[in-house]
């Protein structure tokens, strides 16, 4: 008998020198830092950096690149021309990301250029453009039109500004920072598993860009923060409703979600068997936020539900331990630096596209097949009928 792999748990694909996931232990480290040293300090553009060449920049290596990130904001007509129909059509933001982001090849002036010199200035091109593909489409669906990119800011003020218009405090500079830093890269997660898949055929970086947006959608990845916020939003609204504390609405809520058979967002994770050290870094930037705006409500009504919630998934699978992952702070983060809900997942990919391009370079440098096996579960001696003697 076949041993099979469901889900592929517990397999080992390959080497990777970009993060280390320590699912019992509660550590993530990136190329060599501890997430909680390197989230809450490092610019996000030292983070790219890192990945892409496994040591932290200098000052002048990080303005070359800065500066490079900086030519390479402005998104070709015929992206605008594609988010503008995804807008008239009401597309998730989500889906208008993939669809722009296939649409970036077109800047590309030679994409039959597989050096990994070419690569990796692709890799520099994805990340520079994903901010203004998600802040154009957010701008186009509420009927505005595109900011251009200000050359004075960082990747991620920018981020802000073009969504916005306005600059954004330093605070909620640094919170977002923080935030895309935690997620940017995260062992063989799905939608890294999937870019890899896509170029181990020697296809190229657009192709497994797209895959990765695409991976990365879902609700069992990316698509959690928003669910998860939106749990916090309708407790807090039952228990005014009702009166009721918060506890008990949430003990309510979650009994109703676990016994209808569906899932807890923000909760358990296939590798972290311990609470995801994300969620503390982005627990510690929520504090910090909140508290700096002078305004702890939200934050605090969710740690209560967090609390309700994680005892009911322990009376309802025993010794499992589904813990707090990463997307129930980084609803919190989000929506306190202002975000609409809908671009929370969205914002992961601008993120996490530093980890997918440098994953990508990876791969291409292994240059190793990905293909596993499946057991074929049907039957073997069908006749063939003739389409003219079927009944
Ligand atoms: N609520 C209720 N039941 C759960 C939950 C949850 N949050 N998480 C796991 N379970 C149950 C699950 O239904 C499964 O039951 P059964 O065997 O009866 O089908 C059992 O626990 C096995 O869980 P597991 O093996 O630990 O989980 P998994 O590896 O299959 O799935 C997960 C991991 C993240 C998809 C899952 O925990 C989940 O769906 N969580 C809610 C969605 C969520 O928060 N997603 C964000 C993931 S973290 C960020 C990222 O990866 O990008």
């Amino acid at each position: 008998m076949t041993q099979i792999a469901r889900g592929l748990q517990g397999v080992t694909v390959t080497k990777t020198k970009l993060s280390l996931v320590d699912g019992m232990g509660g550590r993530l480290i990136i190329a060599g830092f501890p997430v909680e040293d390197l989230a809450p300090h490092a610019h996000y553009e030292e983070v790219l950096f890192l990945l892409w060449n496994n040591h932290l920049p200098r000052a002048a290596d990080l303005e070359a690149l800065r500066s490079e990130m900086r030519a390479n904001r402005i998104l070709p007509p015929a992206t605008l021309e594609v988010l503008a129909a995804a807008a008239r059509a009401e597309m998730p933001p989500m889906d208008a990301l993939r669809i722009g982001v296939d649409t970036l090849s077109l800047a590309d002036s030679d994409t039959k250029d597989s050096s990994e010199e070419a690569n990796r200035r692709r890799a520099v091109a994805l990340v520079s453009r994903f901010p203004s593909v998600v802040a154009a489409y957010a701008r186009l669906r509420s009927g505005k039109d595109p900011i251009e990119a200000d050359p004075s800011l960082g990747h991620a003020a920018n981020y802000l500004y073009m969504l916005t218009e306005k600059k954004a405090h330093a605070d909620v500079v640094r919170a977002l920072e923080t935030y895309l830093n935690a997620v940017v890269d995260h062992g063989m997660n799905n939608s890294t598993f999937t870019a890899r898949v896509i170029v181990s055929t020697r296809s190229d970086m657009y192709s497994a860009i797209v895959g990765a947006v695409g991976a990365l959608k879902g609700p069992l990845h990316g698509g959690a923060p928003g669910p998860a916020l939106n749990m916090v939003f309708e407790i807090e609204d039952r228990a005014k409703k009702s009166g009721r504390t918060m506890e008990a609405e949430a003990e309510a809520y979650g009994h109703e979600t676990l016994e209808a058979g569906r899932r807890l967002m923000g909760f358990g994770h296939r590798v972290y068997k311990v609470r995801d050290p994300r969620a503390d870094v982005l627990d510690h930037a929520a504090v910090k936020f909140f508290q700096g705006v002078g305004d702890t409500k939200l934050y605090e009504d969710a740690r209560r539900v967090e609390q309700v919630m994680l005892s009911l998934l322990e009376q309802h699978r025993p010794g499992s331990n589904i813990k707090t992952n990463v997307e129930y702070y980084t609803a919190l983060v989000l929506h306190g630096i202002g975000l609409p809900v809908d671009l929370f997942t969205p914002t992961f990919a601008v993120s996490r596209v530093g980890g997918w391009t440098a994953h990508v370079l990876e791969q291409i440098r292994e240059d190793e097949l990905i293909r596993p096996l499946s057991e074929y579960d049907g039957p073997v001696d069908r006749v063939w009928v003739p389409l003219e003697e079927r009944r």
